[in-house]
């Protein structure tokens, strides 16, 4: 089968290595890739927000099967234009990515099925959401309400800060994403994820992970799309997470059936666990990044079978086979991330890295110049590692990390502390 993934950081890349294992796949391209997945696809530089030419490209080349792996396509309506046109797609239409892409749909849709989730309001005007964060005090989490590539949520723990996060967001911090803010009551506990296939009525868990959001070892300083990410999530234990699928993600699940935008794709729920409970803190629509990475590691070729009868409507039919081992990895960025960053500096040393099924540099912002490999973007290389322990898995990847010559980088050299 020919294979279309659209996306070009570490998350398509992993997917790309773990579909490439199957051997249903006879050709796969990845739209845009990176240096990296250039190196194991056929990479392709078309807009892939832009439906009517993921469409067009998916005819011109034979395309059987579609993966979206960011959410900004999802948001746009490629994945329903792809299924209009015929193609067979691994993602949720835009209607369905709602869960992602508005805030205040998923407070209503947990109100409307009860998942368990932080109280809320929602505001059009600053003066009403300040009035808001004064009656209510802090620790207060202010949230603009769409997508804004993961920036757009401030956990206040000062009054004075919630309200200069209300100021930003309405005063255009995070452009059209910030016409609408939601003001969520503070949850306490410890945060972890949750992933789970949708073929619009049946559920399947494929694995669970915590990822380290700040840029400063023991989780200080300014958040990032994430430095590292282990899994399994071991405050996730099979007891909370039977919870969860029953109290929250097959409830909203069916919610969005009942309503006629039923979500085929991967749920990815952000967890709050609190004295074993846990509660909804938000969904996202994709596989997490760089969440994704270790879960491809630890799944593999059954990854393809997988997202397959996800989009088949055959999840029902499916299991997922565990080996009993983790996965950890380690975000290498470039200097200054996530403030300002230089981009064109080399990176030596990746032949070294010994890749095999238990160890994986996979790329997130690279680019080829020259036949080197250089640094395209903040998030630049994501050093994975599978062990029976994730102390092994650590050691690995870390072990990696050390053998990359790339002094304008840098990495966290704590990613997996809170389990370790
Ligand atoms: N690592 C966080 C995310 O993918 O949203």
């Amino acid at each position: 089968m020919n294979i279309l993934i659209l996306g070009g950081g570490g998350r398509e890349h992993a997917l790309a290595w773990a579909v490439l294992q199957n051997p249903k796949c006879d050709k796969l391209i990845v739209a845009p890739g990176n240096a990296g997945i250039a190196q194991i696809a056929d990479c392709a530089d078309i807009d892939v927000l832009n439906a009517g030419v993921v469409v067009e490209f998916a005819a011109e080349n034979a395309i059987d099967f579609v993966i979206i792996g960011p959410e900004a396509p999802l948001a746009a309506g490629v994945a329903d234009a792809l299924r209009d046109a015929g193609v067979l797609c691994f993602g949720p239409s835009a209607a369905a990515a709602q869960l992602e892409a508005s805030k205040a749909f998923t407070k209503e849709i947990c109100d409307a099925c009860g998942a368990p989730t932080a109280a809320w309001a929602r505001f059009t005007d600053a003066a009403a959401a300040k009035a808001y964060v004064v009656a209510q005090g802090a620790p207060i989490v202010v949230k603009a309400d769409g997508l804004a590539a993961g920036k757009g949520v401030v956990v206040a723990m000062t009054e004075a800060e919630a309200l200069d996060a209300v100021d930003d967001m309405f005063g255009g911090a995070f452009g059209a994403a910030g016409a609408e803010v939601v003001i969520e009551a503070f949850m306490a506990g410890e945060e972890a994820s949750f992933f789970v296939l949708s073929d619009g009525v049946n559920v399947l868990p494929i694995g669970t992970a915590q990822d380290h959001k700040q840029v400063g070892e023991g989780d200080t300083g300014p958040n990032t799309g994430g430095m590292g990410a282990y899994s399994p999530a071991p405050i996730l234990s099979d007891a909370i997470a039977a919870d969860a699928l029953t109290r929250i993600v097959q409830p909203t699940v069916d919610e969005m059936g009942r309503r006629g935008t039923p979500f085929q794709g991967v749920l990815y729920a952000g967890l709050m666990i609190e004295n074993g409970e846990p509660r909804l803190v938000e969904y996202n629509v994709r596989f997490g990044d760089p969440e994704c990475q270790v879960l491809m590691m630890r799944l593999g070729a059954q990854a393809l079978d997988l997202m397959l009868a996800c989009a088949e409507g055959r999840l029902d039919q499916m299991t997922v086979n565990w080996a009993d081992d983790h996965a950890l990895t380690v975000v290498m960025a470039a200097q200054g991330y996530p403030a300002g960053y230089e981009k064109g500096s080399v990176i030596k040393g990746l032949d070294g890295c010994g890749e095999d099924s238990s160890h994986m540099v996979f790329h997130a912002g690279t680019a080829e110049r020259d036949g080197a490999i250089v640094a395209a973007g903040g998030r630049v290389l994501n050093v994975t590692a599978r062990g029976a322990h994730l102390a092994e898995a650590r050691d690995r990847a870390y072990g990696m990390v050390d053998r990359i010559d790339w002094p304008e980088g840098f990495c966290r050299r704590d990613i997996g502390w809170r389990a370790l």
